[in-house]
């Protein structure tokens, strides 16, 4: 079976989690849209992984995991990643590849990442991760990218930094006063990666087609998550990347027509990271009971996630778009303890009621959400296994997010260790 994961939410949603426990069961595992701006969290006992580009499916020896023409790679921290990998006793040796088509995050790509967030005003603001995702994309798309293949012809690959170098160096200079930065700096380090990154780089579209003609089983791990899509979330407050399904065909190279499943993630409420609308966003004391509990600091970068209320108007939203088969629901164990829970399940603004996800950023800022009230439970779920042995109110909570987004739960997390995991 060849399933997409994606995140549902604005990311975060504990797809490292799922990725890891999928993993078990198939062959290779993609990463098909971002880069290093991700952090997916694995818990395996005592020891915590936060994959940022290399697909969590690597902490099994046995899987093959490919990074998609769709992400973006920066070299420098694609091999600290190995490193870490490798003191912690994996090796990616023969399994893990990357497209030769990705695109290359380059310093100036960082550089003005920071600069643009830390010099512009607040309303352009974005609250990014600094990780050079956005402006590297903004190349892609205006043709002034340059790509892992073009580290394998040196003299090739030296003209094209030299043409956009110039470019970069006048934006730095004029637009943030910026001193610029060294070209030869650059291009040796970036010249030292052609050798080093060989090893890896493979036509990964070939590779899987290949592989799912000899029927080997791809999972497919979205980053971010749907409400952060450059096409779908909450522009401009998104990502630069297709977060959402189409992502992971136009990400990889692999046809619709190879995919069996789709799985949506969740939490079983809400956070967010960054700027941007966010309606069922909770008043602040609750909101640092929850951020404490749920441990809501992100992966890559240290961050207070924003929590909120589990909003249905976004996961209806979310479960049309991608198309979701079944959902994954996580963190269901945060919500223990709390005597009333909310569901958002439509908006009001003006005098005017929103049963669907509104697609205009600036009247999504002006929604007020309507919820309704479930009772919640206090039993501590950490150590349950099985659907039955739920408390009731929780079955009941679990129950109305399937009839609300018209979804059927497949997985219930209790926790983030792999076997904290109730499989339906
Ligand atoms: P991702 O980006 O979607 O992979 O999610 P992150 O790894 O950034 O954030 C999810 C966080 O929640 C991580 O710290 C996980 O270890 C943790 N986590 C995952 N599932 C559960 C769960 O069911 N309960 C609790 N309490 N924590 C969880
Ligand atoms: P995973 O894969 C949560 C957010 C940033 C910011 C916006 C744009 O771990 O779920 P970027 O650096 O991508 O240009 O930032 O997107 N963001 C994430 N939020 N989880 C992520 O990844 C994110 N990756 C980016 O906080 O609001
Ligand atoms: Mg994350």
């Amino acid at each position: 079976m060849n399933r997409i994961l994606i995140g549902a939410q604005w990311g975060d949603e504990g797809k490292g989690k799922i990725i890891d426990l999928l993993a078990e069961k198939c062959d290779i595992v993609v990463r098909f849209q971002g880069g290093n701006n991700a952090g997916h969290t694995v818990r395996i006992g005592d020891r915590k992984f936060v994959l940022h580009l290399i697909p969590s499916g690597i902490l099994h020896d046995e899987r093959v995991c490919v990074i998609g023409n769709g992400a973006v790679v920066n070299p420098r921290a694609f091999f600290e990643e190995i490193e870490m990998l490798r003191r912690n006793g994996i090796s990616v040796k023969d399994r893990l590849f990357i497209s030769s088509q990705a695109h290359l995050i380059f310093p100036y790509h960082t550089l003005i990442d920071g600069l643009k967030e830390d010099t512009g005003k607040r309303s352009t603001k974005i609250g990014t991760t600094k990780k050079g995702i956005g402006p590297c994309y903004a190349d892609k798309a205006a043709r002034l990218g340059i790509r892992v293949a073009d580290l394998g012809t040196p003299a090739y690959f030296r003209e094209r930094l030299k043409s956009v170098f110039e470019e970069k160096n006048q934006v730095l200079q004029k637009i943030y006063g910026h001193p610029g930065l060294s070209f030869s700096k650059i291009y040796e380090e970036y010249q030292s990666y052609g050798p080093r990154l060989k090893p890896f780089v493979k036509d990964t579209t070939l590779y899987l087609y290949e592989a799912a003609r000899k029927k080997k089983k791809i999972l497919f791990e979205g980053a971010q998550g749907t409400l952060l899509d450059v096409d779908h979330g909450t522009y401009p407050y998104v990502t630069s990347s297709n977060a959402s399904v189409g992502g992971a065909m136009s990400g990889s190279g692999v046809s619709p027509a190879l995919i069996d499943r789709i799985t949506g993630v969740v939490k079983a409420y809400t956070t967010r990271v960054g700027e941007g609308p966010f309606p069922t966003q909770f008043p602040p004391a609750l909101m640092t009971a929850i951020q404490n509990k749920g441990e809501e600091f992100g992966s890559t970068t240290g961050r207070p996630r924003r929590c909120g209320w589990f909003d249905a108007v976004i996961g209806r939203y979310s479960a049309r778009i991608n198309g979701l088969d079944d959902l994954a629901v996580m963190k269901l164990d945060v919500l223990s303890g709390l005597q009333k829970i909310k569901i958002g399940t439509a908006y009001r603004r003006r005098g005017k009621i929103y049963r669907d996800y509104p697609a205009e950023t600036s009247v999504l800022e002006e929604c007020a959400p309507i919820y309704e009230e479930h009772p919640g439970w206090d039993e501590d779920l950490s150590g349950i296994r099985r659907w039955k042995d739920l408390p009731r109110n929780a079955k009941r909570y679990l129950k109305r997010l399937e009839e609300l987004l018209e979804t059927p739960i497949q997985i219930v997390s209790v926790g983030s260790e792999r076997q904290q995991t109730i499989f339906l």
